[in-house]
């Protein structure tokens, strides 16, 4: 039970270290919470600083989910406990006690959390996102879609996770009421490699 709760506080903590707003910072970027969707993620590093910045905070988002639950795994900490401590990860990263509670969607954290259950799941997840993103061009709606079917993959593949999974997709669902709306309306900008924001 101790190790337990050190490692829910452990994950919590280093999930609330955001790192688009410290990547911003550190190369004398525009606060990503200030600009274009305003979320403090990898989508909208990408906009404000372009794709060196955005891959930067992909990859430490990713391995503020992976870390935890990997190194949890490790201790052979079981699979209950795991599951919540992927999702401690997560609410560090939408409500980072750093930054005002006011943090990202959840998306590369929950990830990178959901990385260590297997790479097939891993595969298939990153293979979702890249094809949504190849068909429709919305960055949201891709983490939405994945979001939706990796409870259903975990169901398949490793079902004693389906329900950590479950609540974390939920969560990334509605993190992305704005970009839902914005989706229904025709709004939301698109992915794009290349177009940065005007500054
Ligand atoms: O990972 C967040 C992404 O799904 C949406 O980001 O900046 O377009 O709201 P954004």
């Amino acid at each position: 039970i101790a190790l337990i709760s050190v490692m829910l506080i452990a994950a919590y903590l280093l999930g609330s270290i955001s790192s688009a707003i410290l990547v911003c910072r550190l190369k004398g970027l525009p606060d990503p919470r200030t600009q274009g969707s305003g979320n403090p993620g990898a989508t909208n590093v990408l906009r404000v600083g372009g794709a060196g910045a955005a891959a930067l905070v992909l990859f430490f988002d990713m391995l503020k989910g992976a870390l935890p639950t990997y190194l949890s795994y490790k201790l052979n900490i079981d699979s209950v406990s795991l599951g919540f401590i992927a999702i401690a990860a997560c609410l560090g990263h939408i409500f980072p006690v750093f930054f005002d509670f006011k943090g990202g969607k959840g998306v590369a954290t929950a990830f990178g959390a959901m990385a260590p259950i297997g790479e097939g799941l891993a595969l298939y997840l990153m293979g979702t996102w890249v094809l949504v993103v190849l068909i429709g061009r919305y960055s949201s709606l891709a983490s939405i879609v994945t979001a939706i079917m990796a409870p259903i993959l975990t169901h398949y593949l490793d079902d004693r996770f389906t329900i950590p999974v479950a609540m974390l997709g939920i969560l990334i669902v509605i993190r992305h009421k704005d970009n839902i709306y914005r989706l229904l309306k025709g709004e939301e900008s698109r992915f794009t490699l290349r177009n940065k924001l005007k500054r």
